[in-house]
């Protein structure tokens, strides 16, 4: 049997290791500049963290998303399909919730979900993730938006745009399910199965089928924005206040519905065209109520994930968005066999400062050069009698052809101009 990686999990292989480094970085530099410190969760948890916190009309329940199985002490045991209700076990287990707030966390890491597979839709899959922990002030909502967006941004990207929208309070949430289980009851007969279902357990999810029938029979019914209550009347319209002072552009979605249940208030999504029908890259939204759920006390959050896969696919699709390949700046030929205990020695020290490879056994010069150019390096080193005799190294600028004898003494000078002009 050919062994296989699982479908819908992937290798990300050396060559793809920069652009997934750059996504990194950027949620780093841009969150932990907004007072966000990163926590790393495990991957696995006791199944009744997410069973309490995703919520039982939730997707990644309905649809059995989630990896769950017995380990050998008989416990229920399930990957993370997502951070939230890790991070808030981790938060009430560490006491967090008494220092002082808010308090700002950002992870990033893999995450599982048994989903049909297809472009942008993946068994593994990473994400980057914000939450704001202990405010309800809708300034927190607009930061954590505008954070979102800003990340996307320091990604390179430039075609997202943001859906914003609000699922109202819980009374405002029953009266709005309650309005279209009357509208859709009489007319369940003609929705798409996965629909009936929806109508069922969480009504407001019937407004994100992509199916066209479904999408006729509910094109006049009322929006949730429609039917929102005072209260979250002025906090959607406090949100979009700051964003707009703060110059980040937004459209609004009526009728913005998320797969996670425990959501309050304000929702939003990050869009990109041109990734494939799975166009949102993140999404998030408030969630007030579920520090509680798990077992702590009652403390309002908001915050938001991106796919990084998607985010990935997204910075291809941008002008100049491939990422260059990076060898070492240098790669040492020993020309004979003395040489290879003399290159090593010297690539040892080179790489306190630079990146530096080496062939590992005798080498022609036909040979090494082309060793070299294979690794990517910039610059060839090359070190045999002639060279040993002058205490010097035979340097080749790949790309140009240039060669240079440059003295073993001066060598780290050497390459210190050569970086600063790469
Ligand atoms: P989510 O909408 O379930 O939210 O996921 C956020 C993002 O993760 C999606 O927009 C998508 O880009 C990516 N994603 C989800 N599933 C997959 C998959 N199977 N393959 C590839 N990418 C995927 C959450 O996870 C919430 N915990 C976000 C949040 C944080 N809300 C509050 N705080």
């Amino acid at each position: 049997m050919k062994l296989q990686a699982v479908k819908g999990t992937h290798d990300i292989l050396p060559a793809d290791q920069a652009p997934w480094r750059n996504v990194h970085d950027a949620a780093r530099t841009v969150l932990e500049r907004a007072g966000a410190g990163r926590i790393t969760t495990p991957v696995f948890e006791y199944a009744e963290v997410f069973e309490k916190s995703v919520g039982e009309s939730a997707d990644l329940v309905v649809q059995k998303e989630m990896y769950t199985f017995e380990d050998r002490g008989g416990r229920l045991l399930t990957l993370r399909p997502e951070f939230t209700a890790g991070v808030m076990r981790a938060f009430i287990e560490n006491g967090m919730h008494t220092w002082p707030m808010p308090v700002k966390l950002w992870s990033d890491g893999p995450l599982f979900r048994a989903e049909n597979v297809q472009r942008g839709r993946y068994r593994q899959f990473h994400q980057v993730n914000f939450e704001i922990l202990g405010l309800g002030q809708a300034v927190t909502d607009a930061e954590a938006v505008a954070l979102l967006y800003r990340t996307l941004e320091a990604c390179g990207l430039t075609r997202h745009r943001i859906r914003l929208g609000s699922v109202g309070d819980p009374t405002d949430r029953a009266a709005y399910n309650a309005y279209l289980r009357e509208a859709l009851t009489p007319v369940a007969e003609d929705l798409s199965e996965t629909s009936r279902e929806r109508l069922r357990l969480n009504p407001m999810r019937v407004l994100d089928s992509k199916d066209a029938r479904d999408q006729e029979l509910i094109r006049t019914l009322k929006r949730p924005l429609d039917l929102l209550g005072d209260d979250a009347r002025a906090h959607f319209e406090a949100v979009q206040r700051h964003l707009r002072s703060w110059g980040v552009p937004f459209d609004i979605d009526p009728a913005i519905v998320r797969g996670l249940d425990y959501y309050r208030r304000t929702a939003f999504e990050a869009h990109y065209e041109g990734i494939g029908a799975q166009s949102a890259l993140g999404g998030g939204g408030r969630y007030d109520g579920l520090i509680e759920n798990l077992g702590g006390p009652a403390m309002p959050g908001v915050g938001w994930a991106f796919g990084t896969e998607r985010v990935l696919d997204a910075m291809a699709q941008e002008d100049g968005g491939a990422a260059e390949a990076s060898g070492p700046l240098l790669f040492l030929v020993p020309l004979d066999d003395e040489a290879v205990d003399e290159v090593s020695a010297l690539a040892h020290r080179l790489r306190e400062r630079f990146a530096v490879s080496f062939a590992y056994q005798r080498r022609n010069p036909g040979k090494g050069l082309k060793e070299a150019d294979r690794a990517g390096a910039a610059y060839a080193g090359l070190l045999g009698a002639s060279e040993r005799a002058l205490g010097a190294l035979r340097v080749k600028h790949l790309a140009s052809g240039e060669q240079l004898e440059i003295g073993l003494a001066q060598l780290a000078e050497f390459l210190e101009g050569r970086q600063a002009a790469l």
